[in-house]
């Protein structure tokens, strides 16, 4: 049996990580997946975590089962991250998911089960993970236009256009905040023509948030996101604590949908039950108790949220660090976007010999697409790393 199994194709993001640790170069640069890493170059456990932490290894008497949809007052809280007061909560159901991508999953599957012919956009380009796994659950995909690639800025135009294309109850997948790969971001205004386009057209609103804090400011990265929810009947949210948590490893998500019908909630709440039971019965629940700790607690969760906004101010440096240095380097204004974009991410819009050229020679290490994570740069070497992206 097993030998009928083909070659699966592997996915470019995490390639990287293992090419980068057997590469055993001095000084080499790792820009590839998407984690954060201080100015030692050290991705840390957060102080609020390792407080929660304690805590609970303390506190806690039973690893006994919790339930399928997981740990319910980190999903309220979960809730209440990504929407503030926008909507009623009782106008949301959840369920805990393992990470963002189990979050994304379990989504999906729950649109293949209420709507297995929809169509699922997704922005061209996007994470690589979002078509693999339309793919992969046998859901059809189609991409919209996002990024302009002369500009590297959104081309919402190109972007509006493509989505017309949309039928009703079609599911058009948005970055909540921080565009994974491109680092650029809809404005207020798009967030509401969108969602005049969703109301007319009646598709399913469906958001990736897996970089809440890391754009403009917790409350401002969800902005658009909670600005949409106030007007639309429903909306899917798949939101992750990877990243502004820093729980990478532990798989800490959440998978929320919003209705405004309640008898349509009460069913989605026992399809997501039902399908973390098909899929993995009870999700993981340790990174989910220590984030429901730290957002429950006033201390903890003031410790966290000054965490969150020194890693983003970091990132934000960075930014301006490098779209100066690469200023001289270049000697132009090419590469300016990278201090207005936000988030984790920028793609530079170097060729595919470039970034093989900066690996082979230099030792750094650029996502395929030439996606950069900005928190890989070492700040005290800029100068040197944009010299080497100017040369090619
Ligand atoms: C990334 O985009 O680098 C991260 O989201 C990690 C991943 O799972 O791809």
């Amino acid at each position: 049996m097993l030998k009928n199994l083909t070659p699966q194709p592997p996915d470019r993001i995490i390639e990287m990580i293992g090419l980068f640790k057997a590469d055993t170069r001095d000084g080499k640069v790792d820009l590839g997946v998407g984690v954060y890493k201080d100015a030692d170059g050290k991705t840390p456990v957060m102080r609020a975590v390792k407080a929660a932490e304690a805590r609970l290894v303390e506190s806690q008497d039973s690893k006994s089962y919790v339930g399928l949809l997981g740990n319910l007052d980190f999903v309220d809280l979960m809730r209440d991250l990504v929407l503030g007061d926008a909507v009623p909560a009782q106008q949301v159901t959840g369920a805990q998911a393992p990470g963002g991508t189990g979050a994304i999953h379990q989504l999906l599957e729950l649109v293949k089960l209420a709507t297995p012919e929809a169509k699922v956009w997704y922005s061209d380009p996007t994470w690589p993970n979002h078509p693999a796994i339309i793919k992969h659950l046998g859901l059809k995909g189609a991409t919209y236009a996002y990024f302009d690639a002369a500009t590297c800025r959104v081309d919402f135009d190109a972007m509006m256009a493509d989505l017309g294309k949309a039928s009703a109850g079609d599911v058009v997948i948005l970055h909540g905040c921080c565009h994974n790969p491109t680092g650029a971001n809809l404005s207020a205004d798009q967030w509401a023509t969108l969602t005049d386009f969703v109301l007319e057209k009646a598709v399913i609103p469906f958001i990736d948030f897996a970089y809440q804090g890391f754009g403009d400011g917790l409350d401002a990265d969800a902005a658009g996101v909670r600005a949409m929810a106030v007007r639309v009947p429903e909306m899917l949210i798949a939101a992750s604590c990877s990243k502004n948590f820093g729980l990478y490893r532990d798989r800490v998500g959440v998978a929320l949908a919003l209705s405004k019908d309640a008898d349509a909630l009460v069913l989605t709440k026992g399809a997501l039950a039902s399908l973390n039971r098909l899929n993995f019965s009870f999700p993981p629940d340790h990174g989910a108790t220590v984030v429901q700790i730290i957002l429950s607690d006033p201390e903890l969760r003031a410790d966290w949220v000054a965490e969150v906004e020194e890693m983003r101010l970091r990132m934000l440096s960075l930014r301006e660090g490098l779209a100066s240095a690469l200023r001289q380097a270049t000697n132009s204004d090419r590469f300016d976007f990278v201090a207005e974009h936000r988030g984790m991410f920028s793609r530079l819009g170097i060729t595919p010999e470039q970034i093989l050229k900066l690996r082979n020679e230099d030792a750094i290490y650029v996502v395929g697409d030439s996606r950069v994570n900005v928190a890989g740069f070492p700040e005290d070497r800029l100068d040197e790393v944009a010299r080497a992206i100017a040369a090619g």
